[in-house]
């Protein structure tokens, strides 16, 4: 049985931690999980691959889209999945917001499952700069902008989800040979 891959980009934790939980939900299956900022990420023939990346400054981390633009051929003939992780998906349902759509439109990419999902909010944890710019991004989008709280806003539910279309999608993709 092929592993399915999962790559990672994460500064603070918070995208690491959804690959882990992800990770155990696919169980059933071999999973490899692999953090993008190692130098090199395994290009083993793989049941799927999952990418799950966070955004900054209005961007996902550059590892992650590195890995987009020099996996191209791989990820055209492998099945993928797209978790991309913000503070400005906690107000959607989890379906692509501007950031993962731009990420899928500028690399051509064609994910079976692609999920926006709310990271976390740790004030305390940000520098000078990153808490000033956090606290305007708040304020814009109605969330606490104090400079002090600490809020997981990953709806879990969401990951079990998204976690349920991966598994259905690969026994498909099985049962079709
Ligand atoms: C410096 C900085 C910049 C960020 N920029 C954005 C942003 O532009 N849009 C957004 O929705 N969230 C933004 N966030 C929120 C992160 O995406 C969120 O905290 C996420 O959980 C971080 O994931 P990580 O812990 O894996 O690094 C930013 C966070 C930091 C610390």
């Amino acid at each position: 049985m092929k592993p399915i891959l999962i790559f990672y980009a994460s500064r603070d934790g918070q995208a690491e931690r959804i690959a882990q939980t992800l990770a155990v939900h696919l169980n059933t299956w071999p999973v490899q999980l692999c953090d993008l900022k190692t130098p090199s990420a395994p290009t083993i023939p793989s049941a799927a691959i999952i990418v799950v990346a966070s955004v900054r400054y209005g961007r996902h981390l550059p590892e992650a889209v590195q890995f987009f633009k020099q996996k191209t051929k791989q990820l055209a003939q492998t099945p993928l999945a797209i978790a991309s992780v913000s503070l400005s998906a906690r107000k959607g349902d989890g379906s692509p917001n501007g950031y993962l759509k731009k990420l899928i439109y500028q690399h051509q990419l064609s994910p079976f499952a692609a999920l926006s999902i709310a990271g976390k909010l740790n004030y305390p944890h940000y520098g000078w700069l990153d808490k000033q710019i956090i606290r305007l991004i708040m304020r814009m989008t109605g969330g606490p902008s104090d400079g002090i709280s600490c809020i997981e806003y990953t709806d879990w539910p969401q990951l079990t989800a998204f976690a349920q279309k991966i598994t259905a999608h690969l026994r498909q993709d099985n049962a079709d040979g």
